[in-house]
Formats: structure tokens, C-alpha cells, sequence
């Protein structure tokens, strides 16, 4: 072995492109926003999706299914397994068309342009007693350069048999698409006027379409207007009300019209009863044709090395008392599903506007936009690519930024690589000055979802910070394995001696499962070229949301160390992440209490990752702004007259002042570990956090006391419902720092911890069990889903709460 190992430096061509296995990550599920949707992780590239409507009356064609929406009214659709270099079960529950369908994915490597793989859609009536007959459409179409073709021969009443198109594309190159049809499935043979079309039915019908490149994302509208246009052909013989309609089987159909040098086709298929049909895509360069028998055990050898490696990763712990513990296992394992098949990828520009200010906003020293940039007004920027977890596929398809270090945390515990492949692809978002918008609406079909006044991002406006938190995950994931990388490899001698790096025997290898664990010069490399932007992500932050304190004659420790969140209006502090919470009126002298805490952690974490590359002279001006911002928040932001921390703002006489609401706001210097557990302000925030009259209720930690005279009021948002993240990140200060570390709270945030862990498991299961779906957020007096649904983002991190993984 040694040998062979040697040898390995000279084969660095070969090597390079497979060493970070971001090959397996193509192609993926990357349309969230379709119920069914597959595309490669490539600009510009082949893009599929699934439709499907009953065909029980005329219609239910006006509700065909496509993208993700509430207003479906689907039971439920969820991922019971989903991986990212495997494939996904999902199972969608449609009972206003009385028909589950099953779709799978199985993904097959191999060639040299990201593998090929197979799906299987498989439906079957919910009630058996009553018909179920719905019409599936598949579409594939090529957004850019390359082409695609149908080989199947056409025929003006349709295909007999399966479909097969073949087609290229540059970063695809040559690949063939097959559809191919179960061998147990009956097509739609009776009904009114069967006879009369006798000779198109139990066919498969297609359409191929001429559209303009990068409309793809439009195919929905393309493939109905075709099959309305035929049927208004086909009826028109019927009008007569004593002739009688046809049964809409007949009639609802693509026109098998194929124009030569199409860019999208449609595939039709009409089913009675339960059915299934493959669909095979096959890089040439694989040279492996797959059938479905491929798929069939394929997809079973992946279901039983899913299920074992969760219960390896996800495991929930003995002492977890309950009754259901295979219902919240199927439960925990859906939820990580969702996040992880959640992921998809955007290209496209994005609209921004540098000029854009209130007018509290405005303070002097931040001004450093070129004259050129002030220009008010809204403008498309270059496109960019995002491959990113998304916090709801029906509601929030796109990136948002304080939602990703989240969905990290939990992404990087399943498959550390891939939420190391979707942080630099943020990463490559942070710009020039440091900023990243933080809502990714990239390109127009994300852009079709979000309500104009929402589109234009401001390149002063900031978000929770929270992208670092992955990268201290995956610091830790490492340390775990290994002591670290040696003073050699980090190009450093203390002249303590080199320690070696050994892979820590208790974890197979098979399930690391990661190339970046086990190979920590690889690690050094990533965490090196994310570090100086991220640096100039934090110089971004502390230069722009800075707060004023000498000018209202505030006494601190730090004359430097305040912050303020800009781009906040009246009402709303979007912001924060905490968009109606009670803030006090806009003043550019206030100061927030959130933002400083998320200082105060970005710095630290920035700390453990200069320190860890062996960036000694920046770790050690981190350690200084930290203490910094430790001495100011308590100097700052605590009120010895309300016992709590609290945001600063500034009254009429140029007085400054405590703005207490309490809620999640107060709890942020605990939330984050920022507070020593001997501090003595930790009893007084256990307190509020527990008592019933404020935060505390059976369900999870309210956001506004029930107290506070706003609770429930207004849109209701951040007024009182229960958020998961903000509750894993109560939890995770619990376990990790107060109920582990000696103090005089360390009991009683033992109570708290496994009271609190139990009330926000059940609550959040038993709601999933009752709608079908995970929520957004939880009402503060019932504990019911609110909101989103589904909301696979963030309150998927009760897996993480399940298994303690903080
Ligand atoms: C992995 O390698 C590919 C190809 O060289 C590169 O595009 C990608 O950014 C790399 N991923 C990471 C996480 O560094």
C-alpha cells in the first residue's frame, strides 16, 4: 500500500477532477419547487418535471400539478428517503384526485459528464372502491446549447411502446432519454364514446415544442395550451348537448405534433387504476444501458443502506421517552429528507439597488459607495449559480441566507462534503465589499414566486450571520477524527514537534463517507480558500452595521463595539430574520441587541477558524474584538432595572434608553453561549425563559411573552409563535454550555434542557402526524402548524434536537 501511495503525486491530472467527489452531485432533485423536477447542477442545461391532472371531469385540468403549492391541497408529499449522490423515495398523497404517487430516484455513476439515472413514478388509488384516473406528463427540455431529438417514430395517434429521445449538450454531452412504460398499467380503454377513439387510446402522446431559450421553467404553460387547443378540435363534433361528451380521457391530449428542432417535449400517458412507468437517462460516456431491473434493486439496496446509515447518524438516544419511537423515527428521517431533496440549484441575475437608503439609515462614516453606485434604482446583475438548501419547496423555493448555516448544521451531519460543495457556492456570493444579499431570488422562474416589492436586495442591508456556524461544524467534524493538521502541514514549526494526523479508528470509513474528512490536506485547502473571503464578509459587517455610542453619551468599555441593523422601516426589522418583533421607533442612534450577540459569534467563530488554519495574528485581533463585544453587550445592552438585555434606543431629548420587550431578543446572549455560566444574568433569563406567563409553553419557546401587550397582535409573526431554530439554538446553549459546565444554573438548565427538548419533539411530530406536514412555525397557545407548510428548512433541525447534535 505504502508503494501505491507514493505513486499518487504523479497522477494528479487523473485525480483532480474526481477528488472532491462533487461528480456525484450533478444531478440531483435541484427543482424543489416542483412536486417532481430533475436537472443537472449546470447552467443552462436539461431540465425535466413532472404534471399530472385527474381525468375524472374537464376540470380538474385548471389544477394540474406541477410546482409545489399550498393551494393544491395535497395531503401531504414528502421524501421518505432522499440523499444526494443516491437518490429519493418520495410519496405524494393527492386524494382530490384519489391517486398516491411514488416517485424515485435512483442515481447511477459513472462516464465522465456526472452519471445517468433512472426514475420510477408508480400511482395507486387512495380509496380502491372509487376510479382513480389521472393523465402524467414528463417533460425534458435543453434551456441552452445542444439539442435533442425523438427517435420514437411518430404517429398522428400517438406512440405505442416507450419514448425515446436522444440529445446533447456541452457540459452534458450526448445522452438518451427513455420512457418506458410498467407492464401491468391499463390505459383509459372506456368510457363515453370509447369508440370513437378507438385508435388513440391506451397510447402514449407527445408534443414537441419550439420555445426560446431559457423558458423552460414556462413548459407547464406551453403543454396545457397545446392540449387545450387539440381538445377544442376533438369536441367540437359534440357540442350538441343530446350528442354528450366524450370522457375527458379521450379528449384532454397532446397533440402528437413534433416540430424538428424542438427544445422541449412533452410525454402524455392516461392511466386507470394503478401504474408505473421508468424513466431512464443514460450519459453516453457511461456506456450502461439501464432497465428496470437496474432500477428496481437499485432503488431497494438503497433504501436498506439509507435506513442503516441513519439510524447510525441520527440515532435516538435510549433514554428518549416515548410511545411512538418507530413513528418519530420514519418522522426524523422524512424531515432530513426533505432538507436534503429541499436543495436545489438557481441561475440567474438577481435585482439589486445600491442606492437604496432610509433615511435613518444614513450616518457618516459608513459612506463609502462610489458616486456611481448611489444611483437610486433597481438593476439586474450578473447571473450567478447557487446550489442551495431551501427553507419551503411550495412557499420559500430559493436561498435565503440566515436560513442556510441552519439547514448547514443539519446538511453537514448527513454528508459533511455537500454542505461543504453548498457553502462555497454561497461563499462565491459574498462580493467585492464583503456583502451577500440575503434572499437568493436568482433567475426568473425563482423570481415568478416572490411578490415584486420583495425582489430588490440593498447592498447595506445585512442578516443573522449564521454561515460560520457550518464551518465550525465541519472544524469539529474534524478535530473529532483527527488531532488536527500538523504544524508541518499547516506550514508552521512551534518547535514542539510534528504531531501526526491519524484517523481516529471508531468511525468506518463507509461511513464517513467524505473526502474532505479524510483528507485533512484537502480540509486545509477548502478552509484556506473560503477564509479570506469570509473575512471580508465580517470586515463587511462590522464596517457597515456599526452603532454610535460616544454621541448619546453612552459609557462602554469599547469605544467601537456597537451595532445597529440598517434597512429597517417603521415597523419591520427584516433584517433581524425577526421581522415584527417590537423594536422601539427607528433611530439611527439605536442599537440592537441581536446584532451585537451575532457579532460577538461571528467573531468567535471566525476565531476557531483562523486558529485552526494557523492564521495566528488574525486569531489573536478576533480574541480582542470578542471581549470587546462581550464587555459592551453587558455594558451596553443589560438593565439592571429590568433584569434583562435589551436594545438601546435613543428618546426625544437625545437620552439614551433600555427598549425591553421580552422575548427570543432577550435571550440572545444565552442563545448564543456568549454568557460565562457563572454569569450572574443567567438566572434572571432562565426565569422569564421558563415561566409560563412569558416564553415558556408546552409546545417550545414562545417568541414574545404571553405577556407582552402585543402578543398575537398584528401579522403576528415574530409576536408570540414558536420558531424551531430559535429553540435548537436554546437548546444547544443548554446542552452544550450551561447544563454541561459547573455553575450555579447548571441544575436547573438541566431541568430546563430535557423539558424543553421533549415539548418541541412531540409538538412538532404529533403536528406532522395530524396535517401530513411540518410548519413553519407553531402557534404560541396551541402548539398547531402555522404558516408554511411544508417547512423542511430549519424546523427540520428537531432530527438534530432528536439525536443531540448541537
Ligand atoms: C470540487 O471540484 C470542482 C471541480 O474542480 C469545483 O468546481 C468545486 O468548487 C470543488 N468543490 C469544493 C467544495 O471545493
Amino acid at each position: 500500500m505504502r508503494s501505491l501511495l507514493l505513486l499518487l503525486p504523479l497522477v494528479p491530472a487523473v485525480l483532480s477532477e474526481a477528488v472532491n467527489g462533487s461528480e456525484s452531485l450533478v444531478w440531483g432533485a435541484y427543482r424543489p419547487n416542483l412536486y417532481f423536477g430533475l436537472r443537472p447542477r449546470v447552467p443552462q442545461s436539461l431540465m425535466t418535471g413532472l404534471m399530472w391532472f385527474g381525468t375524472q371531469n374537464y376540470q380538474s385540468i385548471s389544477k394540474t400539478r406541477h410546482t409545489c403549492e399550498q393551494g393544491d391541497g395535497l395531503d401531504s408529499y414528502t421524501w421518505t428517503n432522499y440523499d444526494a449522490r443516491e437518490g429519493g423515495i418520495q410519496i405524494i398523497k393527492d386524494s382530490l384526485n384519489n391517486v398516491k404517487l411514488t416517485t424515485e430516484l435512483l442515481k447511477v455513476p459513472g462516464g465522465d459528464h456526472g452519471g445517468s439515472w433512472a426514475a420510477r413514478i408508480k400511482g395507486e388509488p387512495i380509496n380502491p372502491d372509487i376510479p382513480s384516473r389521472i393523465s402524467t406528463i414528463f417533460y425534458a427540455g435543453l434551456d441552452g446549447l445542444g439539442g435533442i431529438d425523438m427517435e420514437s417514430e411518430e404517429n398522428e395517434n400517438g406512440v405505442d411502446g416507450p419514448v425515446v429521445l436522444t440529445g446533447s449538450s456541452v457540459d452534458l454531452d450526448e445522452f438518451t432519454l427513455r420512457i418506458v412504460d410498467g407492464p401491468d398499467n391499463s390505459g383509459v380503454l372506456n368510457g363515453a364514446h370509447a369508440q370513437a377513439f378507438a385508435d388513440r387510446s391506451g397510447k402514449t402522446h407527445v408534443a414537441g415544442f419550439r420555445i426560446p431559450p431559457g423558458t423552460i421553467w414556462q413548459a407547464k404553460d406551453h403543454i396545457l395550451q397545446n392540449i387545450i387547443q387539440h381538445a377544442q378540435g376533438v369536441i367540437a363534433p359534440y357540442r350538441d348537448p343530446s350528442v354528450g361528451q366524450p370522457d375527458p380521457s379521450f379528449v384532454l391530449q397532446l397533440s402528437d405534433e413534433v416540430y424538428s428542432g424542438s427544445s422541449l417535449y412533452a410525454i402524455q400517458k392516461f392511466f386507470d387504476g394503478p401504474f408505473q412507468f421508468d424513466v431512464f437517462f443514460e450519459s453516453a460516456s457511461a456506456k450502461q444501458k439501464l432497465t428496470s431491473t437496474t432500477l428496481e434493486e437499485g432503488i431497494k439496496a438503497f433504501k436498506t443502506s439509507y435506513d442503516t446509515r441513519f439510524d447510525k447518524l441520527f440515532p435516538i438516544p435510549p433514554s428518549y421517552q416515548t410511545s411512538k419511537l418507530d413513528s418519530l423515527k420514519e418522522f426524523s428521517k422524512a424531515i432530513t429528507s426533505n432538507l436534503i431533496g429541499g436543495i436545489g440549484y438557481f441561475y440567474g441575475t438577481s435585482i439589486v439597488d445600491k442606492g437604496f437608503a432610509y433615511e435613518w439609515d444614513q450616518d457618516d462614516d459608513t459612506d463609502e459607495q462610489d458616486e456611481d453606485d448611489k444611483k437610486k434604482g433597481a438593476r439586474l446583475t450578473e447571473p450567478k449559480a447557487l446550489l442551495t438548501a431551501t427553507p419551503s419547496r411550495s412557499f420559500f423555493p430559493r436561498g435565503f441566507y440566515w436560513d442556510e448555516g441552519f439547514h448547514l448544521l443539519h446538511v453537514g451531519e448527513w454528508d459533511n462534503d455537500l454542505s461543504l460543495e453548498i457553502l462555497k457556492d454561497w461563499i462565491n456570493l459574498i462580493d467585492d465589499n464583503g456583502w451577500v444579499a440575503r434572499e437568493q431570488i436568482l433567475g426568473e422562474e425563482a423570481r415568478s414566486k416572490v411578490p415584486a416589492e420583495f425582489q430588490t436586495q440593498v447592498p447595506t442591508f445585512a442578516n443573522p450571520p449564521t454561515l460560520t456556524m457550518a464551518v465550525t461544524a465541519f472544524i469539529d467534524r474534524l478535530k473529532a477524527l483527527s488531532p488536527g493538521p500538523s504544524e508541518q502541514e499547516l506550514g508552521l514549526d512551534f518547535g514542539m514537534g510534528s504531531s501526526q494526523v491519524v484517523m481516529s479508528d471508531q468511525k468506518p470509513q463507509s461511513e464517513i463517507r467524505s473526502r474532505y474528512l479524510s483528507d485533512p490536506e484537502l480540509s486545509l485547502g477548502y478552509l484556506r480558500s473560503i477564509y479570506q473571503p469570509l473575512k471580508r464578509h465580517y470586515d463587511w459587517f462590522r464596517r457597515t452595521q456599526r452603532g454610535q455610542i460616544k454621541q448619546y453619551g453612552r459609557k462602554a468599555r469599547s469605544r467601537t463595539e456597537a451595532y445597529r441593523w440598517r434597512g429597517r422601516s417603521k415597523d419591520h426589522v427584516l433584517t433581524s430574520g425577526m421581522d415584527d418583533y417590537p423594536r422601539g421607533p427607528p433611530h439611527a442612534g439605536e442599537l440592537h441587541l441581536d446584532l451585537i450577540s451575532w457579532m460577538a459569534f461571528f467573531t468567535r467563530t471566525m476565531r476557531d477558524i483562523a486558529q485552526f488554519i494557523g492564521e495566528t495574528d488574525d486569531a489573536a485581533a478576533f480574541i480582542e474584538v470578542e471581549k470587546a463585544i462581550l464587555d459592551n453587550i453587558e455594558d451596553l445592552h443589560w438593565s439592571e432595572e429590568n433584569q434583562m438585555y435589551c436594545d438601546v434606543n435613543v428618546d426625544d431629548e437625545d437620552e439614551s434608553y433600555h427598549v425591553c420587550d421580552k422575548g427570543y431578543l432577550s435571550l440572545f446572549p444565552f442563545l448564543l453561549s456568549l454568557l460565562p455560566s457563572d454569569s450572574p444574568h443567567l438566572g434572571p433569563i432562565l426565569d422569564m425563559l421558563r415561566d409560563p406567563e412569558h416564553l415558556w409553553s408546552p409546545y417550545g419557546l414562545r417568541s414574545l411573552s404571553a405577556s407582552h401587550p402585543q402578543f398575537g397582535q398584528g401579522e403576528n409573526y415574530w409576536k408570540g409563535p414558536i420558531w424551531m431554530q430559535m429553540n435548537y439554538l436554546a437548546l444547544s446553549a443548554l446542552h452544550k454550555t450551561y447544563a454541561a459546565q459547573e455553575g450555579p444554573y447548571q441544575k436547573r438548565a438541566q431541568e430546563v434542557y430535557a423539558e424543553l427538548r421533549k415539548n418541541v419533539i412531540d409538538n412538532v411530530h404529533k403536528e406532522y402526524e395530524r396535517t401530513g406536514y411540518v410548519w413553519e412555525q407553531y402557534d404560541a397557545k396551541t402548539g398547531e402548524g402555522r404558516r408554511s407548510h411544508p417547512f423542511t428548512g430549519w424546523t427540520s433541525l428537531v432530527t438534530l434536537i432528536i439525536s443531540e447534535k448541537y
